[in-house]
């Protein structure tokens, strides 16, 4: 396998065409960032982890029948993937309130709403990746009713099957991020992007401590070692 040109660049990750047909290279950078660019800093080793993180998740819903774009792990920082073609869309699973939904609609940091809530985005920069609804996303074309239905009911497998995994870690779920490509040979809609504490909030079930990006977004500091947790914690529960 050659690595090829870039076919996507992030400030977190970049994105290789190969010299195989629909396999693209994720490469994991040193690089976190938050609201929406305005904070932004090099952190050593965190491309290795939530390379590390994404993989094992990706791989742990693939053997649970959840359809990824992960194929395998090929280096610290580097994984290959099925080609997708992405769809600006993005689905938020919250399990607890936290972030922009406590402060959206005035809601208490860590209670718990009385079903799961899901939150979809239009993923564009210049808008700030608003909050759309159903019917908005159809009416953009981004995906037609029965693609909306399978993101919902997809998205909903993968927050049981992260939920009792994370259950298994002592984590706690808060809330995460999915997007959705579609397959470069199938043009099936499938799990993409990553899964790890940039997209996600992890927090300690025991303590609530914080173990995820709003380290980064808060200054809490010890960012790389807290995400070094949550692989840990998550490497025992696969191998329980
Ligand atoms: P929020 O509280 O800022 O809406 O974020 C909810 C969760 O989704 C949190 O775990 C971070 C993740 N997320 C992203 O990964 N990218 C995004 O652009 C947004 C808005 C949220
Ligand atoms: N885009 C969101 C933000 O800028 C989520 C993130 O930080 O990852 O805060």
């Amino acid at each position: 396998m050659t690595q090829g040109e870039i076919y996507y660049e992030g400030n977190e990750k970049t994105v290789y065409l190969t010299d195989e047909k629909n396999v693209v290279l994720f490469h994991f950078k040193d690089v976190v960032t938050a609201f929406h660019n305005v904070k932004t800093t090099r952190l050593a080793n965190k491309g290795v982890v939530c390379n590390k993180i994404s993989a094992l998740l990706m791989n742990f819903l693939q053997q649970n029948g959840v359809e990824t774009h992960f194929l395998k792990l090929l280096s610290d920082r580097e994984q290959l993937c099925k080609k997708i073609e992405i769809v600006p869309l993005f689905i938020v699973v919250r399990n607890y309130v936290a972030g922009s939904l406590a402060k959206r609609l005035d809601l208490e940091v860590g209670s718990k709403p009385s079903c799961t809530i899901y939150n979809l985005h239009y993923n564009n920069d210049l808008l700030g990746d608003p909050l759309i609804s159903d019917t908005e996303a159809v009416a953009l074309g981004l995906v037609n009713e029965e693609e909306l239905g399978h993101v919902y009911a997809e998205t909903s497998r993968v927050n049981r099957l992260l939920t009792g995994l994370c259950d298994k870690a002592g984590l706690k779920l808060v809330d995460f991020k999915l997007e959705f490509g579609r397959d470069a040979s199938t043009g099936k809609l499938i799990v993409s992007d990553e899964i790890s504490p940039d997209t996600s909030r992890f927090w300690d079930a025991a303590t609530d401590e914080i173990l995820d990006k709003d380290r980064f977004r808060h200054d809490l500091g010890y960012i790389v070692a807290h995400y070094e947790t949550v692989l840990n914690k998550l490497e025992a529960a696969v191998a329980a």
